[in-house]
């Protein structure tokens, strides 16, 4: 796609959505049947997958821990996800994007009852449309909870940044690639702690804030489309 003039007419991006609206969500908790939690996510075009196994016995077993369980995060991008074939493999971005999205997730699980244990998750990005380390929190911690591993809370994640001078919310491609600002955030929604917080470009500081809290008003909804999928398999939260 060549550059746009313009990412914003008329106060309406790209693809029609307002500056503060997230693009469409759908979210199916156990989407997998021989994982132990599983979640697909569509976030736009974003189409992600995350699989849960464990808690099981460590391998190698050298790097169990007498303490807590070790929760491994492995972010892959399928080769046929991205307009240029992907080669397949890790590299330095996903090595980096598996790093954070154990932090995001981290502090939402009780470790500690699940000593010499592993938790593996792993996240397959089968479309990308930027925001796919989000994408894959989100379906992640659907998956965690999926599996019957008890949580703190869910964390959920969107990113907001700033594109033709506008605080924008979950950025699609064109406008991660040419807007100026990108600023991926989870966090655990109902402690409303943040847990990932990247930044790529800069804000000043008003517009830091009022992305912040544009992020965190967006992971309220992405929650509650989170809970919605876990609901509708299990019928969670009572009478509600
Ligand atoms: O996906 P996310 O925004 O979390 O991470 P990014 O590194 O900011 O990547 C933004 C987007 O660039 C991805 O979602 C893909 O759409 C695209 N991308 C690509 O086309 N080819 C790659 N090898 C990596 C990313």
């Amino acid at each position: 796609m060549e550059k746009p003039e313009q990412l914003i007419v008329d106060g309406k991006r790209l693809d029609g959505r307002a500056p503060e609206e997230l693009r469409p969500i759908k979210i199916v908790a156990g989407a997998l049947g021989r994982a132990d939690g599983s979640a697909y996510i569509e976030m736009g075009n974003n189409k992600v997958i995350a699989a849960v196994y464990g808690p099981r016995e460590m391998h190698p077993r050298h790097e169990a821990q007498p303490d807590f369980a070790v929760l491994r995060c492995r972010y892959t991008m399928a080769p046929f996800s991205v307009e240029e074939r992907k080669r397949p493999g890790p590299d330095r971005r996903s090595i980096e994007i598996s790093k954070v999205i154990r932090e995001a997730l981290q502090p939402a699980l009780f470790l500690e009852l699940y000593p010499r244990a592993v938790i593996d998750v792993f996240i397959e990005v089968l479309q990308a449309d930027a925001g796919t380390r989000t994408a894959g929190i989100n379906a992640a911690a659907v998956a965690l909870a999926d599996a019957g591993i008890p949580m703190r809370d869910l964390v959920s994640a969107v990113a907001v940044g700033k594109v033709d001078n506008t605080i924008v919310i979950d950025l699609m491609k064109a406008e991660d690639q040419w807007g100026t600002t990108d600023m991926p955030v989870a966090m655990m929604p109902r402690k409303k702690a943040i847990t990932l917080l990247q930044m790529d470009g800069h804000f000043t500081e008003e517009e830091f804030k009022r992305a912040l809290d544009l992020a965190m008003r967006g992971c309220e909804q992405i929650y509650e489309a989170q809970r919605r999928a876990l609901k509708e398999k299990y019928a969670v939260g009572g009478t509600e």
